[in-house]
């Protein structure tokens, strides 16, 4: 008999049909109450047994975590709790598992224990709520772009390129780490390497994606993307998925228009197709507060959250303008700031984008025209001389999200840029065909994809809303 899922189960109207079920099962109470789970929903069935109907062996290799198949009679349930059940006439065990040793017990874990138990931490309905959401978020990012007229464009993961310049990147090589190949100073000889130069994992497929903007005119990308920064954070990750859409013909305004429509809409389609999860994930989070200081608990609930940020407009501030509040609010009159605000120029911490969130604006934020000498080379100079086009959008709870900018696509004031900077223009040759030929302004962002994720789940570490994640000293799985 082909087996159906729990999820489908839950939408049959009971009428003593019979039904078959794979799954895990999640508790056996009293010899009697089989609990199953295959990870459709985050709801389990309910499985009645007459135990005086089956061998005793059998019922005792029915353990939490193990697999089995049910089938069964699907009936309007007895007891309270459920609206149907499944009264069970066979079982058969795929395979039991050690009540003694198995580490997913049916109680409450932490998530550090967790965390090292990233290959069953998924059995948990946490884990199967947040990766649930999360395959959602990536279908409802792929849907908002195919039928907004994107591309999806897949950028290369390995390049010469270290697009951010911040010299945080994975190499890559095949040479031997004892004895590389040396020029005749002593530095290594790269043109011996596969590439026949240095290469490394991209830290953002921005630069191949402008390349493409400036052909198909919208293009995304949704890949991998990595970092070697040693930021042992709640936020950080050093391997982590970024959604990139490029934009030829957009300026800053087009940019911060589509990023703000773009998360709106696919916070909505997780709340129109996740609701389950998420009661689940705002009920965690309830949860874990009470244990934390009233200060500290969100003033919404996670549901309440999630539709005030897709139906409210996101406020937009100049750099400048959030430096004059930064330098006057109280925490930073009060030196409670770790990195007090002086002078405009500085770089914005997360406490400062987190005061301008929480405290001040009390909703999602878009920063823009920064100083030029604190963002990245390919920003567009302003007529100012001294800011560029960037823009950053900052949550309650997560701090930036979201970092993009229009492009420069003058190319005097490109090189002038790249000079200053000591970026080498034979490096980046093509990125400057890109001005010499049928230039354009354009525009593009990039989504850190696991704080959106963060942000949606409620959860307040990283590691948590990714299955296995990368830090430093922690490759593990
Ligand atoms: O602000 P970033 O560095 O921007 C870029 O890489 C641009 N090239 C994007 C573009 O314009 N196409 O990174 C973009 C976002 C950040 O806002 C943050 O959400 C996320 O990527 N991010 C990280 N997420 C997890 N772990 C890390 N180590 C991250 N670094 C950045
Ligand atoms: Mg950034």
């Amino acid at each position: 008999m082909k087996s159906i899922s729990v999820k489908e189960i839950l939408s049959t109207k009971p009428e003593g049909q019979e039904v078959s079920i794979n799954g895990w099962v999640k508790t056996f109470r009293s010899n009697r109450f089989i609990a199953l789970n295959d990870g459709s929903t985050i709801k389990n069935i309910q499985c009645v047994v007459d135990f005086e109907a089956f061998d005793e062996q059998l019922l005792k290799q029915i353990n939490t975590g193990a697999a089995v198949k049910i089938t069964g009679l699907l009936v309007e349930s007895q007891g309270r709790g459920q609206s149907e059940e499944i009264q069970v006439k066979e079982i058969f065990v795929y395979g039991t598992s050690d009540p003694e040793t198995y580490p997913i017990q049916p109680k409450k874990h932490s998530m550090e224990f967790l965390r090292e138990q990233a290959h069953l931490r998924i059995r948990t309905n946490t884990f199967s709520a947040i990766m649930r959401v999360r395959s959602a978020l990536s279908f409802a990012i792929h849907q908002y772009f195919q039928q907004n007229g994107f591309n999806y464009f897949h950028a290369p993961i390995v390049t010469g390129s270290d697009a951010e310049g911040a010299g945080e990147t994975f190499r890559v090589t095949t040479l031997d780490a004892k004895t590389p190949p040396l020029n005749e100073d002593g530095t290594i000889d790269y043109k011996e390497d596969f590439f026949g130069k240095e290469t490394n994992l991209t830290v953002s497929g921005q630069l191949e994606a402008e390349a493409y903007a400036m052909a198909l005119g919208k293009v995304y990308t949704f890949g991998p993307t990595f970092r070697a920064e040693n930021s042992n954070t709640t936020r950080h990750l050093a391997e982590f998925w970024m959604v990139e859409p490029e934009v030829a013909f957009n300026d800053l305004d087009d940019n911060m228009d589509l990023a703000e429509d773009f998360i709106k809409k696919v916070i909505h389609y997780v709340l129109e197709n996740c609701l389950d999860d998420l009661e689940f994930l705002e009920k965690r989070l309830l949860d874990e507060e009470k244990s934390k200081p009233q200060t500290e608990r969100s003033e919404m609930a996670l549901i309440e959250k999630l539709k005030f940020v897709s139906e409210n407009t996101f406020k937009r501030v100049s750099y400048t303008e959030a430096i004059q509040i930064l330098r006057n609010c109280k925490p930073n009159k009060k030196k409670k700031f770790k990195f007090l605000i002086d002078e405009w120029g500085a770089d914005l911490q997360s406490e400062h984008e987190r005061f301008l969130v929480e405290k001040h604006f009390k909703c999602p934020v878009i920063l823009f025209d920064y100083p030029a000498k604190i963002k990245a080379f390919y920003m567009r100079l302003n007529e100012d001389g001294k800011t560029v086009r960037a823009m950053d959008i900052l949550f309650p709870g997560i701090g930036e999200i979201v970092g993009g900018s229009q492009r420069e696509e003058r190319l005097d004031i490109l090189k002038e840029k790249m000079k200053a900077l000591d970026i080498s223009e034979e490096e980046l040759w093509w990125y400057l065909d890109l001005r010499k030929f049928g230039s354009a302004k354009h525009s593009g962002f990039g989504l850190g994809f696991e704080r959106l994720v963060l942000f949606t789940t409620g959860m307040s570490n990283i590691r948590d809303v990714i299955p296995f994640p990368r830090t430093p000293q922690n490759a593990e799985f």
